[in-house]
């Protein structure tokens, strides 16, 4: 029988070696930075740790956005994983539940986490979501799905459905009015509140440094 922290370390293990490399913001270093923040929030709250970091290290392997919108890849993939390690029916329960409830899903949705752990690690995916580093991961993800930057005539869009949202294939800026720019009022601990309110900022400061340029250069 393997310790907790033994299959911790074989499931970041084993998720490293799935997502290094990988050219959209989801590889290997934003589970880590995901893991790291989880930890921190973590460490203010009366959770479950060791569902805390199993849910960070495996809530972005099998990811829909990359299973042609099928969200049962990734809780199905975690679950055969922690099977395989002989981890308790009751842990791969919970920890599937949270990977399926934590995907943004559209402004204008309300999507309720189910447990004080999955609100853990659904504001430590967040954080990695805005700021400097929500910024590249953006741009990032927008190269690796051939989107344009940004596009005057095309208007940000609150969608109001999970397939709505993930059929959108609109220009990166937009992804900040459609999410990024609402998961700062989206948090659920304190701690992660105070940790957005910066990063907030910054990509406040940022989009009116990127509209001024664009002015100049267009008008
Ligand atoms: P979620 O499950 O909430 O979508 P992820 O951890 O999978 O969160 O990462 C989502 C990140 O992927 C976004 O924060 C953003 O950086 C990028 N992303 C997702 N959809 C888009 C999009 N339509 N345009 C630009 N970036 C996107
Ligand atoms: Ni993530």
């Amino acid at each position: 029988m393997l310790t907790q922290q033994e299959i911790i370390n074989q499931t970041a293990e084993h998720v490293k070696h799935l997502l290094t490399g990988e050219g959209s913001g989801h590889d290997w270093w934003h589970i880590l930075r995901v893991w790291n923040n989880a930890k921190t929030i973590a460490a203010n709250e009366k959770a479950d740790q060791y569902i805390v970091e199993l849910a960070a290290l495996l809530h972005d392997i099998g990811d829909h956005k990359f299973h042609n919108g099928d969200e049962t890849v990734g809780p199905r993939m975690a679950a055969e994983w922690l099977s395989g390690l002989q981890v308790q029916q009751e842990v791969i329960t919970h920890i599937t539940t949270i990977i399926k409830e934590l995907s943004f899903k559209g402004a204008g949705t309300t999507s309720e986490m189910s447990s004080l752990e999955g609100c853990i690690v659904q504001d430590a995916d967040r954080l990695d979501a805005i700021g400097a580093i929500g910024i590249a991961r953006t741009f990032a993800y927008g190269g690796h799905k051939n989107r344009e930057m940004y596009n005057p005539e095309i208007a940000p869009v609150l969608h109001d459905s999970f397939e709505a949202y993930k059929n959108s294939t609109a220009p990166t800026i937009n992804h900040f009015y459609e999410k990024l720019l609402l998961l700062k009022d989206r948090m659920h601990t304190n701690t992660a509140k105070t940790m957005a309110t910066q990063r907030h900022q910054f990509m406040e400061t940022y989009l009116q440094q990127f509209f001024a340029e664009w002015e100049v250069a267009t008008c």
